[in-house]
């Protein structure tokens, strides 16, 4: 398995943070900066993780900023990604469960490190349900193309 990680300034410490924890378990991690206080824009590293999972060079991607809101929101900009915003680990069992989120988000200023690492670990380590959800899965994936038009009201 390999994981795009990047962050902005916001989310620079958690992100050095998991790649320590990621590397601590023998994970592959591109780790694609930011990489100092210095502040940037997020939506420069959502766009490179997003990259990365779109063109299956990554499995999957993580990104952290001061919330994890802005890196998400950017992120599902992008074809491919599904990216869900997680504050507890039974949010990120059930992004994956149901939604095949393929990029984590997380909030370097509103979790600590621990809470921040389980949930990692907890979003690594659960499946995708498939079945039903993959019906809805594909759907998002429908509202990606761009020849779909608007519904009247
Ligand atoms: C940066 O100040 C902050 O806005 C950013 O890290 C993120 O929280 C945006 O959603």
């Amino acid at each position: 398995m390999k994981i795009a990680l990047a962050a902005d300034h916001a989310g620079f410490d958690l992100k050095e943070k998991i790649r320590q924890h990621l590397a601590g378990r023998g994970i592959a991690v591109d780790d694609l900066g930011t990489h100092s206080r210095e502040s940037v824009d997020y939506p420069d590293y959502a766009r490179v993780v997003g990259e990365q999972v779109a063109r299956k060079r990554a499995d999957c991607g993580i990104l952290v900023c001061g919330t994890g809101i802005g890196m998400a929101i950017a992120a599902n900009k992008m074809r491919g990604i599904r990216a869900a915003n997680v504050r507890n680990e039974a949010e990120a069992q059930l992004s994956r469960e149901h939604n095949d989120a393929n990029v984590l988000t997380v909030g370097g200023r509103l979790l600590d490190e621990t809470s921040a690492l389980s949930i990692v670990d907890r979003w690594l380590s659960t499946a995708f349900t498939g079945g039903h959800h993959q019906r809805r899965v594909d759907k998002i994936s429908q509202l990606e193309l761009a020849e779909m038009p608007l519904r009247q009201d």
